[in-house]
């Protein structure tokens, strides 16, 4: 008998509700089950395992989930990514109940700026437009103009007056590829993701040597160094539709592992063979984003556990800069 009471105080430690599972239910089917039952959707970002991609009704990019948030008429969003997306979507959709599977399941980068330092930061540049990345904290949303994800931050800062001076968080090599092709020079905060500060410049030029017709295509969130050497960069969802129209059949990709799995099924005819990171370990694996497992996806679900709760002046807060991204999306149809 499962005692729900301790199991509750227990999520505080170790941030799910650990729930054995019989090993011999069929969890595609009781997920489809308690998705009726609840009138829930299941959001997963593309860096997801397999198994839970293939159960969800929307995966996307950052911005692609934060929009899917937005419009939802589900009664329940079980967010199968971070806790920084999982916050958005609360934000988005204070009525709703969030479930995130795994509420340990944070981010290097999101981390990397801590909402404390980065008001210093900010103190230093008053009269600056504080434009941060959609990996970051509430409380950091809350503190910011606008929001950005990496398929909307070239037009959101194209959307500014040229003169307008600008920081730029907590990301510093999304932040450093975007003074680039914008022209900006804007303040940049000094974070980084660990799973695409990973790779390998070495390895990946010996890959290009040994599969000269192969495309290598990254994420902004790279250093410089490998960026540079990209036949195109882009956000998870830009990466998958390069490589859907591209008419290479071979690509190097450079971000996260997950996002394999859907390139390998829109186009089965063609090989992707993941950038390798400079050592053995299987760092393009996000461990964050893999905390969430089709094991927990279905207890989270069946109980409603763990909750992505906040108060509501900081949700207000952080919503006013999360609107303006969806506005200027919008706009611009992105
Ligand atoms: P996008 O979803 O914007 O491609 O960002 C990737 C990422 O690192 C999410 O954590
Ligand atoms: Fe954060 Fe990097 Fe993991 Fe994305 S891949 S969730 S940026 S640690």
């Amino acid at each position: 008998m499962v005692d729900i009471n301790t199991q509750i105080s227990e999520i505080n430690k170790k941030g799910f509700l650990d729930i054995e599972v019989n090993p011999a239910l069929d969890l595609f089917k009781e997920i489809e089950i308690l998705k009726k039952e609840k009138n829930a959707i299941i959001l997963a970002h593309y860096y997801q395992e397999e198994d839970i991609q293939d159960i969800a009704d929307y995966i996307g990019d950052s911005l692609g989930l934060a929009q899917q948030a937005e419009k939802t008429k589900a009664d329940m969003i079980i967010f199968t990514g971070v806790h920084f997306m999982a916050e958005t979507a609360k934000i988005l959709n204070p009525q709703k109940k969030v479930i995130l599977p795994d509420l340990k399941a944070g981010c290097s980068l999101s981390d990397s700026a801590p909402a404390e330092l980065f008001k210093q930061f900010k103190n230093k540049y008053k009269d600056h437009t504080v434009v941060t990345y959609i990996n970051c904290s509430t409380e950091m949303k809350a503190l910011s103009d606008i929001i950005c994800t990496s398929s909307n931050a070239k037009a959101i800062i194209d959307s500014l007056p040229v003169d307008e001076p600008i920081i730029f968080a907590p990301d510093k090599n999304l932040g450093a590829y975007l003074n680039k092709i914008t022209g900006r020079n804007m303040k940049l905060w000094n974070g980084s993701c660990m799973v695409h500060e990973i790779f390998s410049l070495e390895k990946i030029t010996k890959l290009k040597i040994r599969h000269p017709k192969a495309k290598f295509i990254a994420h902004p969130e790279c250093e410089e160094h490998i960026l540079a050497l990209a036949d195109y960069i882009g956000s998870t969802t830009g990466l998958l539709k390069f490589s859907q129209q591209d008419t290479s059949k071979e690509f190097i990709v450079a971000t996260e592992a997950g996002i394999i799995h859907q390139m390998q099924k829109a186009c089965p005819d063609k090989t992707f063979i993941p950038a390798p990171p400079n050592n053995s370990c299987a760092c393009n694996n996000c461990p964050y984003m893999k905390l969430n497992t089709l094991e927990k996806l279905y207890i989270s679900m069946k109980y409603e556990l763990p909750e992505i709760i906040m108060d509501e002046d900081l949700r207000i807060a952080a919503k006013k800069p999360i609107d303006r991204m969806l506005e200027i999306s919008r706009y611009y149809n992105l």
